[in-house]
């Protein structure tokens, strides 16, 4: 008998996508999907193949519909010099000196005021009250923008996302997607010929200046990147610090571990974004036909990388469906590197450019959550359930833990 594969935009594969995952790198490792007209890939050597693209048989050109109604033109659709030039001109603030030394600070800072906020209650809910206001909270301050207009970027990166992942092409969220780069734009250009005018010593007035090979960027290119550091920096750490709670705290041994030795929360993290990473699906072009597992993806076509697939890939990890921290098989030391193993991040030109940024809030979040509540345990109704098929992550985290005294 042979057992059919939910589709991708049914309940069923959203209720458990990775059992259907696993059918298809069994049965049908490349599989047509014709409500988004793309080659769904399954197996780790092929996306993995794809987002490293040696031989140049892949574009970006995807993102031409599914990201620039939104954002404008950015980095993530570019390719060869061009991209280069417009990567190095935004890299070093994400790393390095700049990392340490000036973004540093104002992670510690806004995760600390987050938690002021429930320090004493006793009770927290993980996801509304930390984790999807953390991230968007600290790229708008990196940024230098007013702490007033942060509702409005939670908004405004709510809509980005639902637009990128809108695979059944409902209306009203690409109505709301486009309606966002309209008062988006109406927000940020003044800002930006404020900072031209009087640069500071924020990221803004940074991607404002910065200069490689005699090219900078224009009032448009400054705008569309702060809208792709909103969605591409937001919705995904949001995710990742949800989702490394619900698998700590469904392994109850394995949060005690961490709760005793903090420099394993780099490991907690790299096996969180390989066995339930916060993007789940990245999509590419097609520039000739390539031979893939299961057959031809013709050239012109769309390939939709499977990525929370590829990471649970039993010829790649021992015992994919199970979350070990301690797995030999995952590197933690290259995980937020373009060496990384696990493919959260993809590979290759685009790696993801904010990964050491998610790592560093990623530690400084967990560490000062873990100070605050030494006994975190779920509360009842705890049920880690996730949510979502492009993006994916839990949809609440209720705990409960003791108010540390003084
Ligand atoms: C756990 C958190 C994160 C995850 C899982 C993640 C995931 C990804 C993925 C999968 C890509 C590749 C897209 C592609 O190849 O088409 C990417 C690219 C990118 N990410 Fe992240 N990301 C995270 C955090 C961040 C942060 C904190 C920032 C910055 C504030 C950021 C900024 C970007 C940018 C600008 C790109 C485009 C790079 C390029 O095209 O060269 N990301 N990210």
């Amino acid at each position: 008998m042979t057992v059919r594969t939910p589709d991708i935009l049914s309940p069923e594969f959203e209720r458990d996508p990775y059992a259907a995952y696993r059918r298809m790198r069994h049965d049908t490792p490349l599989l047509w999907h014709e409500a988004t007209k793309s080659y769904l890939v399954s197996r780790y050597e092929d996306v993995e193949r794809v987002f490293k693209d040696k031989a140049g048989e892949f574009t970006t050109e995807n993102y031409d519909w599914q990201i620039e109604p939104v954002h404008g033109r950015t980095i993530l659709q570019l390719s060869g010099r061009e991209h280069a030039v417009r990567r190095a001109l935004v890299a070093p603030a994400f790393r390095g000196a700049d990392l340490r030394d000036k973004f540093l600070p104002v992670i510690e800072r806004n995760s600390r005021e987050l938690i002021d906020r429930f320090r004493g209650a006793g009770s927290v809910d993980l996801v509304a009250d930390y984790a999807t206001r953390f991230p968007v909270n600290v790229i708008a301050d990196m940024l230098g923008l007013d702490k007033s207009d942060y509702e409005r970027f939670h908004g405004w990166y709510t809509a980005v996302i639902a637009f990128l992942g809108n695979l059944s092409g409902d209306q009203d969220v690409a109505r709301a997607g486009e309606r966002t780069r309209v008062e988006f734009a109406e927000y940020m250009l003044p800002i930006i010929r404020e900072r031209r005018e009087a640069p500071g010593d924020d990221l803004l007035s940074t991607l404002c200046t910065a200069e490689v090979d005699g090219v900078r960027m224009s009032d448009e290119d400054v705008k569309a990147f702060c809208s792709l550091l909103l969605a591409a920096g937001g919705e995904t750490t949001d995710k990742a610090i949800a989702g490394i709670f619900a698998n700590l705290l469904s392994h109850p041994d394995q949060l005690a571990a961490v709760r005793a030795d903090r420099s394993l929360i780099p490991r907690a993290f790299a096996e969180t974004l390989r066995y339930t990473p916060p993007v789940h699906m990245i999509m590419r072009q097609s520039a000739v036909d390539v031979e893939l597992s299961g057959g031809t993806v013709p050239a012109g076509s769309t390939v939709t990388c499977l990525i929370g697939s590829a990471n649970r890939d039993e010829a790649r990890y021992r015992d994919p469906d199970v979350f070990d921290i301690f797995r030999e098989d995952l590197s933690a030391t290259n995980a937020f590197s373009a060496a990384a193993d696990h493919l959260a991040f993809a590979l290759g030109r685009h790696f993801c450019v904010g990964a050491l940024l998610a790592r560093s809030e990623v530690e400084t979040g967990v560490g000062q959550l873990l100070d605050a509540m030494p006994d975190l345990r779920p509360a009842d109704g705890f049920d880690p359930v996730e949510n979502g098929v492009f993006t994916r992550g839990p949809k609440s985290l209720p705990v409960l833990f003791t108010p540390v005294s003084g």
